[in-house]
């Protein structure tokens, strides 16, 4: 799979990125259902994502959401855009946004893996991630995202910038991510992809 058009999609990002910070100026906290549509260009309609690389954010834990959010605004989270646009956002505001995604329904891709991501992934996973990715990568809690449905080409980005050092939290993860090759990488991907 080839990697990311990301500049394409920070180019269309940026401008609609801008827009929060302007209204940040005022005292006046928006509603949740307002500071959502910033989101949707990105993220999809009520948090189900419509891009290969954008990462699904409808129905994850709300205690994840308000920790990883508030991360980017502090700039403690590395990322190609979400720092900047979080720099637009009150901690209330966050709360309030982090509430609306994690009342939605997660909605899985539609995507199926092919025989050979299938046959190395789910080993890979068994051994190296299921301890903390529980159920096949379906389970999350306040600490870790569900990976289950998630779009592949999000969670191969996620995975090489754990193991290039970019960002890795936590450290024990890095350690199991550290090891793995290009190709396992996508394999395993496509096999979380591929999990409803
Ligand atoms: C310009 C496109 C864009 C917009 C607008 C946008 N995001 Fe993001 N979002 C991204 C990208 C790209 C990533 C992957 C991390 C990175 O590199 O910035 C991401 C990552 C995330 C993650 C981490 C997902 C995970 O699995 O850990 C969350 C949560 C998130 N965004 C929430 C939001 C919320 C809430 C808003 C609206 C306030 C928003 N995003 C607006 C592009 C966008
Ligand atoms: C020690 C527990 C642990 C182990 C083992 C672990 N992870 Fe993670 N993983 C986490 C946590 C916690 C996060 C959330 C980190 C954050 O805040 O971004 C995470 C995040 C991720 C993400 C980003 C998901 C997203 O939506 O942003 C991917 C992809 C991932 N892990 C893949 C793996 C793979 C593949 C393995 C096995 C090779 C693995 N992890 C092993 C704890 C672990």
């Amino acid at each position: 799979m080839p990697m990311p058009d990301w500049s394409r999609a920070i180019g269309v990002g940026l401008l609609i990125a801008f827009v929060p910070s302007l209204y940040a100026q005022t005292d006046e906290v928006r509603s949740a259902s307002m500071l959502a549509n910033t989101c949707a260009g990105c993220h999809g309609t009520l948090g189900a994502s419509a891009g290969e690389v954008m990462p699904t954010i409808g129905g994850m834990d709300k205690g994840y959401l308000v920790a990883v959010l508030s991360d980017y605004k502090l700039g403690k989270r590395p990322s190609t855009i979400m720092g900047r646009i979080m720099q637009g956002y009150k901690d209330q505001e966050i709360n309030a946004i982090a509430s609306f995604y994690a009342a939605q329904p997660w909605v899985s891709t539609d995507r199926v893996a092919v025989a050979d991501q299938l046959a190395e992934a789910p080993v890979l996973h068994e051994r190296y991630c299921e301890s903390c990715h529980q159920d096949g990568g379906r389970g999350q809690d306040t600490e870790s995202p569900r990976m289950a449905g998630q779009w592949a080409g999000y969670l191969q980005y996620a995975m090489q910038a754990c193991r290039d050092g970019e960002r890795c939290h936590p450290r024990k993860m890095r350690d199991r991510v550290t090891d793995l090759s290009d190709d396992e990488i996508v394999a395993l991907a496509h096999f979380y992809e591929s999990q409803k």
